[in-house]
């Protein structure tokens, strides 16, 4: 069926414009012309209407369309809330700190192992059903919050499972989270990595690389291991410190690198010679309240492509909303407004190795968001209160949750 969507006072494209270098095309006076879930042409609305004969015509009145939002690091699937821990940050007491005393990633472990499949499964589509009215249309869950074997395949299965309960597309990754005994990288190889490739429960692996946590001698045993599988890598690195991370990432051949708060000049031109995709989480800056923004400015201007992500958990980041994020990249990780658009669409998608959405490109998934205003700019100018008004996945309305999920 052919659909054509007019009356796009601009349409945003995640391309580069040669002409003035920007990473993104703005097209006036817009229209896209959807056939079966694909777009099949876009470009000046008289033009694009000469091509959709017999088309059913949808008007947006005036108002401005970029792609899907791609959020490429989340951990939206998990239990309960870490309320408790966030009132201990604001009287001064640190994540480390807190996690030492029974808070932290250990929490909300101990509240997933305890719960029933349906609970988890009711409580993550609550986030999801956030993400959707926030305009995200694609979304990485990583599990990482079941630890033994058992409940970590269960938290990725709970994933595979919400694809039957929401339109989004949902893309899985098994998470090397917390090391509690130097043999825990063996069995997480052996009986959550193997078993997740095996029975297609997850994409990529990605492992937390930091003091504490797992060391670059065990994310290179993990990285072969997931390779062994046919899974892709991504990495979180250099959080809390510079742990040379980006380096490793880049010399692992990691499809992403992300968090990256502590990098140096020298991990963002190894990361940008790899072709590893920079992924920041200004959210997590935000929600932590200490500790530096991951500079943007800094990783694209040695060569990096750099994604935005809202890094979604109930420690770090319990921010749902992409355009926030990338609102947060341009006023406090240097990027323009272009670049932030890129970061959250094409860039998300660049860093799950998707090539049919981010972009509206012709043949690509027609996944959109129309916003209620007529200069997309807008999209971030009112950080956390973006002016959405609808949701498209494959050229369909999708229904938007009534309230926010209550937390
Ligand atoms: O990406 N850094 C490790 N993992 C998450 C935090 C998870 C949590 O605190 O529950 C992150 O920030
Ligand atoms: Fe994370």
């Amino acid at each position: 069926m052919l659909e054509l969507f007019t009356g796009i006072s601009e349409l945003v494209l995640p391309f580069k414009n040669e002409d003035n270098n920007s990473p993104v095309e703005v097209i006036r006076d817009a229209a896209l012309l959807v056939e079966n879930g694909k777009i099949i042409a876009f470009g000046r609305g008289d033009e694009v209407k000469s091509k959709a004969n017999n088309a059913k015509e949808t008007k947006l009145g005036q108002r401005a369309v970029v792609p899907g939002f791609v959020d490429s690091h989340t951990h939206a699937v998990f239990v309960g809330d870490r309320c408790d821990d966030f009132s201990k940050r604001a009287r001064g007491e640190t994540y480390g700190e807190i996690a030492a005393k029974g808070g932290g990633i250990l929490s909300s472990v101990k509240l997933l192992q305890n719960a029933t499949h349906a609970t988890i499964q009711k409580q993550s589509l609550q986030h999801l059903e956030t993400f959707l009215k926030h305009g995200t249309t694609t979304c990485e869950i990583k599990s990482g919050y079941g630890l033994l074997p058992e409940h970590e395949l269960r938290q990725l299965k709970v994933i595979g499972d919400l694809r039957s309960h929401t339109p989004m597309s949902l893309l899985s990754t098994v998470l090397a989270h917390v090391i509690l005994e130097p043999e825990y990288v063996e069995v997480f190889c052996e009986h959550i990595l193997k078993p997740a490739a095996e029975h297609k429960l997850a994409q990529f692996c990605d492992v937390f690389v930091e003091e504490g946590s797992f060391t670059h001698a065990h994310a290179e045993k993990i990285a072969l291991a997931a390779k062994a599988c046919g899974l892709k890598l991504k990495l979180h690195v250099d959080q809390l410190h510079d742990g040379r991370g980006a380096e490793l990432a880049a010399r692992l051949n990691a499809l992403s690198a992300d968090h990256l708060e502590y990098t140096l000049e020298a991990g963002g031109r190894a990361l940008a010679k790899a072709g590893t995709i920079a992924t920041i989480l200004p959210g997590c800056s935000l929600f932590l309240g200490k500790g530096p923004w991951p500079s943007g400015r800094k990783l694209r201007d040695v060569g990096c492509e750099v994604a935005i992500a809202t890094d979604f958990n109930p420690g770090s980041s319990h921010i749902p909303d992409l355009a926030l994020c990338g609102a947060m990249a341009a006023t406090r990780c240097g990027l323009t407004l272009e670049e932030a658009l890129w970061g959250i669409t094409r860039g998300g998608a660049k860093a799950l190795d998707l090539h049919d959405r981010g972009c509206l490109r012709i043949g690509e998934r027609a996944d959109f968001v129309l916003l209620n205003a007529s200069d997309w700019r807008k999209l971030f100018y009112t950080p956390g209160s973006a002016p959405i008004r609808q949701v498209f996945i494959e050229g369909k309305s999708v229904n938007m949750a009534p309230a926010a999920a209550s937390y």
